[in-house]
């Protein structure tokens, strides 16, 4: 096959930024997604309506007029959140869903949940106004080995949530494990999952190839061959519990070449091309567009977009680098080439 059609794509999970990195961050975004959901992890993390609405506002500033582009809010959880904020929340039409950072597990998320058990009035307050729950599913124990964090909090809290909230929506974000995607397969319709295209491109050993790989380092972290495989087979089985979420998270170069790097890879320049890579490595393009277009917006219940694009068959190379704020950002696959190109 040389050349495919799908439905318009979205993006069920990504980190856009805010001020000047919007210049870099909006265009690319809106280029290869309608809809995408706009992760709450800023420096001042966006924890109530007013702000998230004040952000929606910040972002659509940078959208050209004639490009249909819908940014879906989501509130960080704190410890210090209130059912009055989620009612709140759940009134405001810009307002998707809410956001579970477990405190210290990743970029800006000190200000997250410490005691997960006193959130449980919030996750009723959730479910009762039909507010989808996004997790972050890692534990942030220093004591627990960093690639079995995600596993410790299947076993130490997820499953306990899953099982109290039935009527909650939950979605496991880019999950990383064998584990994640058994726990999934195994729970509720209520349940799904996210998968990044850098957790179903690389294993572990990315992150140590002739040298330690900064790009490649973001959280959770990359696993074994063994999880890479098992989500591999999760995202190109058809199961619509598995759909896209790019997890794409832009860091200035010098964040990352740095002697304490940041967590993230900035994939939203060529995130559809790089998935249709992979899907065809796995001989399952016929499997692409329900992952990237249809079974996200069935699990949300929103319609499909009515746009469609063109992917073409055809190498070429990822740029070396983007401008980003002052200076430039290293994105996913900088330099490398990859079979599959937008053609419209
Ligand atoms: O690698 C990551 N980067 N993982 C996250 O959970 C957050 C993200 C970011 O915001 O940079
Ligand atoms: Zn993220």
């Amino acid at each position: 096959m040389q050349q495919i059609e799908i439905i318009y794509p979205d993006d069920w999970h990504c980190h856009l930024r805010d001020g000047i990195a919007l210049t870099t961050t909006i265009p690319m975004a809106t280029k290869q997604f309608k809809r995408v959901i706009a992760m709450p992890n800023l420096q001042t993390p966006v924890s109530d309506v007013e702000a998230a609405e004040a952000y929606y506002h910040r972002i659509m500033a940078h959208v050209p007029n004639d490009v249909s582009f819908q940014p879906l809010m989501t509130l960080y959880l704190k410890d210090n959140t209130t059912p009055d904020i989620i009612t709140h929340a759940a009134q405001s039409p810009l307002i998707f869903a809410c956001k579970l950072y477990p405190a210290g597990v990743t970029t800006n998320s000190q200000a997250g949940v410490g005691k997960l058990l006193s959130l449980y009035s919030i996750f009723e307050t959730m479910a009762k106004h039909q507010l989808p729950l996004l997790i972050h599913g890692e534990v942030n124990d220093h004591d627990v080995d960093v690639y079995d964090r995600e596993r410790v909090f299947i076993d130490k809290h997820l499953q306990d949530i899953v099982k109290q909230f039935p009527d909650l929506k939950i979605v496991f974000e880019h999950i990383t494990t064998k584990d994640a995607v058994d726990f999934v397969l195994s729970g509720p319709d209520t349940l799904a999952a996210t998968i990044t295209p850098q957790h179903l491109l690389y294993n572990r050993n990315a992150l140590f190839v002739g040298g330690l790989r900064p790009h490649h380092y973001c959280l959770p972290v990359l696993k074994r061959k063994i999880h890479q495989e098992a989500l591999i087979n999760a995202a190109i089985s058809g199961n619509p519990k598995f759909f896209i979420g790019t997890d794409s998270a832009p860091h200035a170069k010098s964040q990352k070449e740095s002697a304490c790097g940041c967590a993230g890879i900035f994939s939203h320049h060529a995130a559809i091309e790089i998935y249709a890579h992979i899907f065809d490595q796995a001989n399952a393009l016929d499997k692409l567009e329900n992952f990237t277009s249809r079974f996200g917006a069935d699990f949300y219940q929103l319609p499909y977009n009515q746009d469609k694009i063109i992917l073409q068959k055809q190498s070429w190379t990822i740029p070396e680098e983007y401008p980003y704020l002052d200076e430039s950002i290293i994105p996913f696959l900088a330099s490398e080439n990859i079979n599959w190109q937008r053609v419209s």
